[in-house]
């Protein structure tokens, strides 16, 4: 029985006697306000994360905590960028795209790191012209992109090396990152790593100031980050043999995992931080190397859990199984164009009653969307009150990452409008996309 659940719902969010609010702001008046589908963002939610990712971050680390770089590609928009700068804390951008958006509000060029596996020569330029922090390499050619931009620039650039030190994450395959076999960064293992550290050195307009890794998403144990680390450490040892001098900087890119369904749990950042600086230490203190600068990139653990997308409920249809058993299907307003994560990933998903109290028995359910294909499932199966009918509002929670940011037209579909709600206030940060906006694209 799908129910509310505290601990995947936003921590502004109840169920107040017959309907569900967020930031004291029932469901049935925000979709009186904004239409459906709707992102919901609950702002102090996504500000207290944010703050508990820093704090926890200096409380492990103490004098070598670096920076908590919020990953872009998990959620941005202006307005988020903008509470991303007051809590005080980076943004990690993989696109001149989400660069833009930090542009566009002013966001410190110098909380800025830059990612990504084929930057194309404006992005690049685009990057280094605002003055970002640092640039992640992630192959020889850019080596050479970023050292002879600089140069016409007149920068020296930092930059970390993007190292894929061989650690297979538990997670699903195309979000596992660190294993060998991957367009992402230098192997370890092969030596290449080795060879990029050599090649940053030679370029006078590069500052090789740290390694970087990032081994997967939606991580729930510290095993992969502590064997990427000591991995890491291992090469930053190598360096100081060879060269007499150490690399301040290490940063552990993202992936810690948040709770989407009941009986799962989102990671605590002071555990999951304090665990990894425990073992960041020891490992420095066996290679003989100082602690280095530690830097980490959650998105999805501090934008997920912040956001609920409504539905209005349009159809709903009995199926005939094999073996006499039915399944009802429920049809939404939006689907697999707004969260394609269940047919990319077979990521699962929980769906509530959002706009008043069920009534009488549950049923086998399957939750889908409205696009012209069967994979277009948002819940494969659940069990949902057997009276919910059109016009019914259905609360799906844990939408916050890697949503509305991966978020299509597919079906000529407006994407959905994203609002964010404080303290019993709501106001727009993204407009629903209209079909003009699509036709506005066409020559
Ligand atoms: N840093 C780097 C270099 C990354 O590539 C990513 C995610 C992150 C940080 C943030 O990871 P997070 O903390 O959000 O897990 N679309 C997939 C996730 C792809 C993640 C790509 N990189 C999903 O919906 O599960």
């Amino acid at each position: 029985m799908s129910a509310f659940d505290p601990a995947i719902f936003s921590r502004n969010s109840r169920f107040e006697v017959d309907h569900l609010s967020i930031a004291s702001i029932s469901a049935d008046d925000l979709v009186s306000e904004f239409g459906t589908p709707l992102f919901v963002i609950d702002e102090a939610d996504f500000r207290s994360r944010a703050a508990h990712w820093k704090s926890a971050l200096e409380e492990a680390f103490g004098e070598s905590a670096g920076s908590v770089y919020y990953a872009a590609k998990s959620f941005i928009s202006k307005e988020v960028a903008r509470w991303v700068e007051q809590i005080g804390i980076g943004l990690d951008v993989c696109t001149g795209g989400e660069l833009a958006v930090a542009q566009a509000i002013g966001f410190p060029a110098s909380r800025v790191e830059l990612h990504g596996n084929n930057k194309s020569e404006d992005e690049i330029r685009q990057a280094l012209s605002y003055g970002v922090h640092t640039v992640v390499i992630d192959s020889f050619f850019e080596i050479e992109r970023v050292s002879r931009i600089a140069s016409e620039l007149g920068l020296i650039q930092r930059v970390y090396i993007r190292v894929t030190p061989g650690v297979e994450a538990h997670t699903h395959e195309f979000i596992s990152t660190a294993h060998e076999d991957v367009k992402f960064g230098f192997s370890l293992a092969s030596g290449a790593a080795w060879d990029a550290i050599s090649a940053i050195r030679a370029e006078n307009s590069l500052q090789l100031v740290g390694l970087h890794s990032h081994i997967g998403s939606q991580i729930f144990e510290s095993e992969g980050f502590a064997a990427a680390a000591s991995k890491l450490i291992g090469l930053l040892a190598r360096f100081k043999d060879t060269y007499g001098q150490e690399l301040p900087e290490l940063d552990l890119g993202g992936g810690y995992g948040i709770a989407y369904l009941p009986g799962e749990v989102t990671l605590d950042p002071s555990r999951i931080l304090s665990e990894l600086a425990e073992i960041v230490k020891r490992e420095c203190a066996a290679a003989q190397i100082a602690v280095p600068i530690i830097s980490v990139e959650p998105g999805r653990a501090i934008v997920g859990p912040t956001t609920t997308t409504l539905y209005s409920v349009g159809t709903t249809k009995e199926v005939e199984l094999d073996g006499g058993q039915s399944r009802r299907y429920i049809a939404v307003d939006g689907g697999m164009s707004e969260n394609i994560r269940p047919a990319l990933y077979g990521a699962e998903y929980l769906a509530i009653l959002a706009n008043r109290l069920p009534l009488g028995p549950t049923c086998a359910t399957r939750l889908v969307g409205k696009h012209c294909e069967t994979g277009d499932i948002i819940i494969r199966d659940i069990e949902l009150s057997a009276d919910i009918a059109p016009g019914d509002i259905l609360a799906v929670p844990a939408t916050g990452a890697y949503g509305y940011s991966m978020a299509s037209n597919y079906n000529h579909l407006p994407r959905p409008a994203v609002v964010a709600v404080i303290d019993g206030k709501s106001r727009l940060i993204v407009r629903r996309e209209r079909i003009e906006d699509l036709l506005a694209l066409e020559i």
